[in-house]
């Protein structure tokens, strides 16, 4: 690995300490009055330094909502929110943020994005070209640092967002949902990508995804989230070896992982959606439609 890089970031075989995240008590609610919207509840979780954990409840539940806090964008309405033990107080650099959607300049080249975070540091450009390089080799992506962020697809965007969040040296990464917009063969791919990196840099990732199989094939651990306000239902322990392989997701031990969150997630999803749909909504999926098709219905 190139020495400059070295300096900046951990690499392998550096022993892993720092970056350890803590909610302690953590409630969020958005409005005032009538309109208030409790999001979290008493939210209780740790990322241990180097651990990899995702997070996976219905839509609604609050996952955002915490990522967001844990990135200092806001302030929690309750409770503590600590890295390596200390409160939170807004952005840092040893925190990198991915997000779904692509969030690169459009009128920065793929080498500038990926620079910009160290441009905001003060870090000289000679520096900073060299690091971005390393990043962007270690991606496949070293060919496409001239090219802007038009010119490149969904995964190769969702890379660079990876390198350029990883580009500060972070100790955290918070993932929401970062491979959501890709099709399933280029998300295999970036799951690749994405462990090899974090191995690599010894990082702690909290990740939050839809995604169950994902979920498993990358965590060592997995809180599921209860329907809004989102509480912590079920901490459950990934304990399939690494590096994971493909393989392994046909193996017993991961279909019984899958079951067992499968379910907890079914539970939390039919009171999610009960809340918005009526009764005779959720009836209506198990109503035969016959012959005369859904008119009967109405
Ligand atoms: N800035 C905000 N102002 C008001 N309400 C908000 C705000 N952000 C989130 N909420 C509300 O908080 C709740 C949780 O939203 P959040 O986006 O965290 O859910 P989520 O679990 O990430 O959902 P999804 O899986 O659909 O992404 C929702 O009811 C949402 O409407
Ligand atoms: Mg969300």
């Amino acid at each position: 690995m190139n020495t400059v890089l070295e300096d900046s970031v951990a690499g392998p075989g550096l022993p892993a300490g720092r970056g350890q995240i803590e909610l302690k008590a953590l409630s969020m609610s958005f409005g005032q009055g009538a309109a208030r919207v409790d999001a979290v509840q008493s939210v209780e979780l740790v990322v241990a330094p180097g651990e990899f954990v995702s997070i996976i409840g219905p839509s609604g539940c609050g996952k955002s909502t915490l990522l967001n806090v844990v990135a200092g964008f806001m302030p929690p309405s309750e409770g503590q929110v600590l890295l390596d033990g200390l409160p939170i107080k807004g952005p840092g650099p040893e925190r990198g943020v991915v997000f779904q959607q692509y969030s690169l300049f459009p009128w920065m080249s793929v080498r500038k994005n990926v620079e910009f975070g160290l441009k905001m540091q003060g870090v000289p450009a000679t520096k900073r070209q060299t690091t971005a390089r390393t990043l962007l080799g270690l991606a496949g992506l070293l060919a496409f640092e001239n090219h802007y962020p038009d010119q490149l697809s969904g995964g190769m965007k969702q890379r660079v967002g990876i390198v350029r969040a990883l580009a500060t040296s972070p100790q955290v990464m918070l993932m929401d949902e970062p491979f959501g917009a890709l099709d399933s063969q280029t998300r295999v791919v970036m799951q690749q990508i994405l462990t090899n990196m974090w191995q690599r840099f010894r990082l702690s990732v909290l990740f939050i995804t839809h995604d169950i199989e994902e979920a498993i094939f990358l965590s060592d651990r997995v809180y599921v989230m209860t329907a809004r306000p989102g509480r912590i239902k079920a901490e459950v322990a990934i304990p399939l070896p690494r590096p994971r392989t493909a393989e392994m997701m046909s193996s017993v031990e991961f279909t019984q992982i899958l079951h067992k969150l499968r379910n907890l997630i079914r539970e939390e999803s039919l009171a999610a959606m009960g809340h918005e749909l009526d009764a005779g909504g959720l009836e209506g999926f198990a109503t035969e439609v016959g012959p005369t098709g859904v008119q009967h219905l109405v």
